[in-house]
């Protein structure tokens, strides 16, 4: 099996060396086979020199111009659209344009004549006509729900699909008249959005949860939007279960719309990490069958409830492809991708190993099956494993040709021009920019992204549970075996492989951007008197490992030093519309600031609504799965930007708001004597903290 692969893999590579010749042992249609309507439009154009890939109709961070001369970066840190110019071969920096544009723009979408970009705060999609002289000129700005992120286009070219990541709404707009034709109301923070090749329905990722959303009637003025189950990484799941699933930012389609991809994290799935076992879960993408809705791979039933011990049986029996150790850490937070036609390959951008990893699209589960592997990283600190060069790579663009990927390194501001071809894998790199934290506060951000610093995880960063200083809504599990205690994903992910029996007390996931201005305490409990303290006691969280001693004091407290300049600095707040408070908002104010409910009492509104006091608000059972605490004491959180953070509470037992207010029972603060329309008032109130 394991000879079948490698010759596999070889072929794959052969291959790519030598162009995109047909073969019988590995896939490589010509592009043309691929996509009928691809040829079409070939037949129209004027011969090009190889196969052309058609411009992709998703956004990314990164885009290629539509006649090759320049490439587009959505660079939202330094809030303008980099327009920087092509051939690039990464030997010396690039010749660069900036085109300020305020409120952090996420992602570019090039069409025939336009350049859309989607814009954070306020939301918005700005439309541009490319230009010689001066890169980019605007011709117009489509205001959308906030925190516009995501962005593909129809195939007729007309119309524009939006998500709004924190507003929760997907939204089209006509690019001609620009004008929003309608907004629809989605799950959690939606974050990429594809549109099939017949135009009828688009798919859109979340950045939390495990399904994907389906709209339909993109043409109608009333879409109808469904929730589509996509069980992460169903092959490395504990028979019977399905996973919860975090960081949804990328998908793509195959050329004829048959299969939809979706990149992202499994928590709690099932693997090894370079380093050892994982105990988050593994990266995945999970492929589902867009003509029938459903995954390509079923969910396990096998009898196989003890995990890491029949791995191997396991993935046997799912007839995938053994694979190396290291691919179950392929792609570690997967943060950008696109479908390459030549070689019917994904190519996975793993924002916290810094590599670009490519595997093979027509797998069963693409992450089990990685061709080749390159290290954008040339270099890391001395002190700090953390990316001096090509750190957090977030976006990827390719050459007409498909022989170079381009990607775009956040951490390290940093394009990497990757010679896919190449039988060695032959990466430079190009500095666009510097940090505008400055020295502290760019060492802060490079830790938050990387996952390879043994000091501070065991192989999944800061970002991988806190998502740009959001949360991956998630409820993880913290234990304690012998003298270490950890987080893990699932019960299944536990070093104790024999028994399964510890479950561990339910942990979810705080948001940390506008709550972490404080001194202190931190933690559920206030356990940690300040920012650095709880810092150490997350770095043992995720470290996870037993066999490497104690970290020295000064190598804890550097990288809490620099962690805390950017949790402070760096994280930006979600989009809040700058307006009075509606008579409904207003009258959930004054439920919360009066007698009896008195909320801010505790969450005092002085300081980020929370006290950051303990109370025993009164015993409750844990959630399924989960070990009860030995003592029921928590400190009240902040609520600033509480209203899309859900699951609630240290247990993550009220899944929303309104859940949370019903279920009270005076047990924090006096809600019983509230009537429908104020509980519903309180609500309204909550949301625009
Ligand atoms: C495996 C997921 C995971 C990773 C990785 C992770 N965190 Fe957390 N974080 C959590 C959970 C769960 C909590 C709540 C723990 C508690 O309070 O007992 C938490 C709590 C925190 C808090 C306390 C917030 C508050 O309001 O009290 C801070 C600050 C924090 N994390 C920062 C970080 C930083 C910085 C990193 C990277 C070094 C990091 N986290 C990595 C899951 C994670
Ligand atoms: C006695 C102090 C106290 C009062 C009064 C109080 N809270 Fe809380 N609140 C807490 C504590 C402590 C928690 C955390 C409990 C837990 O995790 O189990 C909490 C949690 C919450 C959360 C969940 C936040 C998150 O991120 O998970 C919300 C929302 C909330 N409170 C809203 C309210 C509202 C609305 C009121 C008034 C009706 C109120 N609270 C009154 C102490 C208080």
């Amino acid at each position: 099996m394991r000879a079948s692969f490698l010759l596999a893999t070889l072929g794959a590579a052969a291959l790519a060396a030598c162009g995109n010749k047909a073969s019988t042992d590995a896939p490589a249609p010509t592009v043309s086979a691929a996509s009928p309507a691809m040829s079409a439009s070939n037949a129209a154009a004027p011969p090009k020199k190889v196969a052309t890939r058609p411009p992709p109709r998703e956004g990314s961070a990164l885009a290629r111009s539509a006649n090759d001369d320049a490439l587009y970066l959505a660079d939202e840190d330094h809030d303008v659209v980099r327009v920087i110019a092509l051939p690039f071969d990464g030997a010396a920096p690039p010749t660069q344009k900036e085109i300020p544009t305020a409120g952090h723009p996420a992602q570019v979408l090039v069409t025939q004549d336009r350049v859309l970009v989607t814009v954070r705060d306020p939301g918005e999609l700005r439309i541009f006509a490319p230009d010689a002289e001066k890169g980019l000129i605007e011709k117009g700005r489509v205001a959308v729900p906030g925190d516009a992120w995501g962005v593909a286009i129809a195939p007729d070219g007309k119309t524009a699909i939006v998500t709004s990541a924190w507003a929760n709404q997907v939204s089209a707009v006509d690019i001609a008249s620009a004008k929003k034709l309608w907004s629809v109301p989605v799950s959690r923070e939606p974050r990429a959005v594809v549109v099939r090749p017949d135009g009828l329905v688009a798919y859109v990722t979340h950045l939390t949860g495990s399904r994907v959303t389906r709209i339909e009637g993109l043409n109608s003025a009333t879409p109808t939007v469904t929730a589509v189950e996509l069980p992460p990484a169903p092959a490395r799941t504990p028979s019977g279960k399905t996973l919860d699933a975090a960081l949804g930012y990328s998908a793509a389609l195959s050329p004829d719309g048959s299969r939809l991809f979706a990149a992202r994290h499994a928590i709690g799935a099932l693997g090894r990490t370079l380093w050892g076992e994982t105990w988050y879960g593994a990266p995945t993408v999970d492929v589902l069958v867009t003509k029938i809705d459903k995954p390509l791979l079923e969910k396990r039933t096998l009898g196989m409830p003890k995990a890491r011990r029949t791995e191997m049986d396991m993935r046997g029996k799912a007839g995938l492809l053994p694979t190396t150790g290291a691919d179950f850490g392929a792609g570690t937070q997967p943060r950008a991708m696109v479908y390459r036609v030549s070689t019917r390959t994904l190519l996975v951008a793993s924002e916290g190993l810094n590599q670009l990893v490519e595997m093979e699209a027509d797998s069963t589960a693409p992450a089990l099956s990685v061709v080749r592997t390159h290290d954008l990283a040339a270099s890391y600190e001395k002190f700090m494993h953390i990316a001096v060069t090509g750190g957090a790579p977030s976006a990827i663009a390719l050459s007409d040709d498909e022989s170079l990927a381009y990607v775009f390194c956040r951490s390290t501001y940093d394009l990497a021009v990757v010679k896919l071809n190449e039988a060695k894998s032959q990466v430079a790199v190009a500095r666009l920019a510097e940090d505008t934290l400055g020295k502290d506060g760019s060492m802060g951000r490079r830790l938050f992204y990387d996952a390879t610093d043994p000091v501070m995880s065991g192989a999944l960063a800061c970002n991988g549970c806190h998502p740009e200083g959001r949360d991956d809504g998630h409820v993880w599990h913290e234990a304690t075996f012998g003298d270490r205690t950890v987080f893990f994903g699932e019960p299944e992910n536990s070093p104790d492989t024999l028994e399964h029996d510890i479950k561990g007390i339910p942990r979810q996931t705080p948001m940390l951007v506008g709550h972490v201005k404080a001194q202190g305490p931190y933690g559920w409990k206030a356990q940690a008197k300040d920012l650095t303290e709880r810092l150490r006691e997350g770095f043992r969280l995720h470290r996870w490992s037993g066999d490497m001693s104690q970290p020295a004091e000064n190598e804890i407290v550097s990288r809490a030093t620099f962690l805390t300049v950017f949790a402070r600095k760096g994280l930006v707040l979600p989009p809040r519309e700058d307006r009075a408070l509606t008579a409904e908002e207003q009258r959930g104010k004054a439920i919360f600031m009066g007698e009896p409910a008195h909320c801010s009492k505790c969450h005092d509104p002085q300081t980020d609504f929370t006290d950051r006091a303990v109370y025993p608000l009164g015993h409750v059972p844990p959630p399924t799965g989960f070990e009860d605490e030995k003592t029921y004491e928590f400190k009240t959180p902040s609520l600033i930007a509480v209203g899309n953070s859900g699951p609630y509470f240290h247990d993550g037992r009220a899944s929303t708001l309104e859940f949370l207010i019903e279920s009270n029972n005076d047990r924090m603060g006096k809600t019983n004597q509230l009537s429908k329309d104020d509980k519903a008032a309180l609500v309204a109130y909550l949301r625009t903290l």
